[in-house]
């Protein structure tokens, strides 16, 4: 038997001592639920030293007395950055870097009968010696046990990966390899192994296998052909199918999808058919406990890319990041492209060493997800460095044959060493439409498969509050930039710099510690121009997008009025209608959008005579797909706070279980108007008030951000229902309410 247990609470300190190591005692600890951070931080403008500190984690335990026999592992997914772990006073080990698991045996050191002391030093200050340290970064590591734990508890041995390979994918005929990690005490020989294929819960296929299990470290190879009727895993149907491995008494499962993804000079190909990508890159931090988020919450950012933007590419920028969060891109068919810790910045021998060690974790954890289609395996915007990049090229390639690698360049002609080019480049997304041909950024007198990894970004931030002029600025690079990459028929595609804000070091973003660089904020609410270019591009008989970019106000754009407009849709065509009179009828913008699938619209000037030019009047806007009118969107003349709207993302939570130590939602407060329009520049106070089984993650009281904020809730371990309402200087909201089930 190989079990599980997930082991999530824990006793916690701010600091730590030698002495630590050998004591016992809980004086001076807090209980705490993992993930974790090592200390929570205000929204903006704190000290991002604060977290950077080494702490203390306890944890006190007993077995039961038949695991005197079996064998104990010990291991967590991920600590930033540097962990010490020591049992019973024994050093059990070090890993060093914050973003990929490690296990140690716990075996030899454990006490059967009595308590166990697990102790963990966690150091999160930003120590040169391991990636993504030693220069400045763009973006805050924090620190703590900020993804889960877990015990596992096996006989002689122990599995310690399976890799699933599909092979012949395009052909009728599929087959499946299967390799197996083994730990094992003795040797095994003859040992059953049974093979079951299945898709969502009906079983495809099972065959019966003899393995020899070595004594110590090693793998079995098997394979499973024949494979008829096996759907494929796309974007629009991602189908996954679960492989379980019995060997001997260990059980093993884990999905996989039968998908072939091509970069080649002529584009991105996926199943054969050419896809051009268009993505974002994301970091996976949030306000308050910086990456401690659980689940949902990392579940929920993947819906966010896929669904609400409707994006098919992601970038894990800069590091590996949760597995829920890459299980959920699995489910939905959002592609990833992975990449190792790391910042501009290549430090020495041991330093490279353990960026090496990152690419064969990231793979090891990462390979059998059918999302991940690229492999990033150059330090984020480095200088060259023929010799690193030819381990970290050759590491990836030993672990995973199937997969190419990439490397973000910012450099032309850097020295090209992975199986696709892939290039930060910041000239995309400009009004005059001057990205790098891709010949000029290789420095190359042949076409080489070209990725663009970053556009936008600080080349334009923008706030929710913002003077219309900056935030339809924002929007039209994120469209410019998309729109001449797929005009570039060679160019495999662009992900603009960034889905969300993040928190970031002084130096970078406009000094509060947060980079506005996001098409949504940090809480993850929409800065609705920019995420509307994205949203736009949806199937319009599905969804019916029309976002008009405006506030509807005389004087909000440069040297006043509300003209020009952009309105970002994906309707055949907009009327548009102001003090109830018909005024225009805009269709796509084609002649500057010839590239996007529903160019912008643009309105540029309006009848005259319509209305008094002083007396400000009501407009509607109404879109037509197929001659019918499918989305209406109103403006009022005079707006004033007339509501206080609370929408939980989910109603139902999860009270601790094995997959989830704790739960936990967003709640959306936005104060709108007349016409249920947010109000963009409103500056209000808010208190948030929260009942029942679940706590407030951030301060009660704050300050709405343009007319809007949003809070997680998370629960506490006991059933019951949760009320959440708020209050601001003139509205109260309703209640809404959340079962802990
Ligand atoms: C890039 C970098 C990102 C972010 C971005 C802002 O150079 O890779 O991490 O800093 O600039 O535009």
């Amino acid at each position: 038997m190989q079990i599980t247990y997930p082991f999530n609470d824990w006793y916690y300190k701010d600091t730590f001592s030698p002495e630590d190591i050998q004591t016992t005692g809980l004086d001076g600890f807090i209980p705490v639920t993992l993930p974790h951070t090592n200390r929570e931080i205000p929204y903006n403008y704190f000290d991002e030293t604060s977290t950077m500190f080494v702490s203390c984690y306890r944890k006190v335990f007993s077995i039961p007395e038949d695991w005197a026999a079996k064998r104990v592992f010990l291991h967590f997914e991920a600590v930033a950055s540097v962990a010490d772990v020591y049992l019973n006073g024994f050093h059990l080990g070090q890993h060093k870097g914050g973003y990929t698991g490690f296990t140690f045996e716990l075996t030899e050191d454990l006490v059967i009968v009595g308590d166990n002391v697990l102790t963990v030093k966690v150091d999160s200050t930003e120590r040169d010696d391991v990636p993504p340290f030693g220069y400045l970064i763009d973006y805050l590591c924090y620190g703590g046990i900020y993804r889960e734990v877990e015990l596992i508890v096996c006989d002689s041995a122990y599995v310690t990966a399976m890799h699933i390979t599909p092979q012949n994918v395009l052909e009728e005929e599929k087959a499946l390899e299967i390799k197996l990690w083994t730990d094992s005490t003795v040797e095994i020989a003859d040992a059953p192994l049974t093979v079951t294929l299945s898709k969502d819960g009906e079983v495809i296929r099972t065959a019966s296998f003899i393995a020899d299990i070595p004594e110590g470290k090693g793998t079995i190879h098997i394979a499973l052909d024949d494979l008829r009727d096996i759907k494929l895993w796309s974007v629009d149907e991602p189908q996954l199918y679960t492989v379980k491995v019995e060997l001997d008494d260990v059980v093993v499962e884990e999905r996989c999808g039968f998908r072939e993804a091509k970069f080649t000079v002529n584009g991105f190909h996926l199943n054969g058919e050419k896809i051009k990508l268009m993505g974002l890159n994301r970091h996976q931090s949030y306000p308050y406990v910086g990456n401690a988020m659980p689940k949902r919450a990392q579940e929920r950012d993947a819906e966010i890319l896929k669904k609400e933007l409707g994006v098919n590419i992601v970038r894990t920028s800069h590091y590996p990041q949760s597995r829920h969060f890459l299980n959920r891109c699995d489910e939905l068919g959002l592609l990833v492209f992975e990449e190792i810790p790391g910042w501009q910045y290549i430090g020495d021998e041991e330093w490279k060493d353990l960026a090496v060690q990152n690419v064969e974790d990231m793979i090891m954890e990462g390979y059998n997800h059918p999302s991940i289609i690229l492999w990033g395996v150059r330090i984020n915007e480095s200088d060259n460095d023929f010799a690193f990049y030819q381990r970290t090229n050759e590491k990836a390639h030993e672990i995973d044959p199937t997969r190419p690698t990439g490397g973000v360049k910012y450099i032309e002609n850097a020295d090209f060493q992975e199986d696709v080019f892939v290039m930060n480049d910041f000239d995309t997304g400009k009004y005059d439409r001057s990205h790098l041909d891709q010949n000029l950024a290789t420095g190359l007198d042949h076409d080489v498969p070209y990725l663009i990894s970053e556009f936008a970004g600080l080349w334009h931030p923008s706030k929710r509050w913002d003077d219309s002029s900056e935030r339809v600025e924002q929007a039209l690079r994120h469209a410019w930039g998309h729109d001449e990459v797929a005009l570039d028929d060679r160019c495999c595609g662009a992900l603009a710099w960034c889905a969300f804000d993040y928190n970031t070091h002084f130096q970078f973003g406009p000094g509060d510690r947060i980079c506005y660089h996001g098409v949504y904020d940090m809480f993850r609410i929409p800065k609705p121009w920019a995420s509307a270019v994205y949203e736009s591009q949806k199937d319009r008989h599905k969804e019916p997008v029309l976002v008009p970019a405006t506030i509807w106000s005389n004087g909000d754009n440069d040297r006043g009025g509300f003209l020009p407009m952009y309105i970002f849709s994906n309707c055949d065509y907009v009327e548009v209608f102001i003090n109830g009179r018909f005024a225009r009828r805009l269709y796509p913008y084609r002649r500057w959008f010839a590239g996007l699938k529903h160019a912008p619209m643009y309105m540029d000037r309006i009848p005259k005579g319509l209305w008094d030019k002083w007396d400000w009047m009501d407009s509607e806007f109404v879109g037509y797909v197929d001659g019918e009118a499918v989305i209406r969107r109103r403006f009022v003349r005079n707006p004033v706070p007339t509501s206080l709207t609370v929408k939980a993302d989910d109603t139902v939570l999860r009270a601790q279980n094995k997959e989830e130590p704790y739960d936990v939602t967003r709640i959306i407060f936005q104060t709108v108007d007349q016409y249920g329009n947010s109000l963009d520049y409103l500056m209000d106070t808010i208190t948030i008030s929260v009942d029942g089984p679940a706590e407030l993650i951030g301060p009660p009281t704050t300050v709405m951000q343009g007319g809007c904020i949003a809070a997680w809730i998370r629960t506490t371990g006991e059933k019951g229902t949760v009320k959440v309402c708020a209050k601001t200087s003139r509205l109260e909201s309703e209640t809404v309410e959340v079962l802990v089930d």
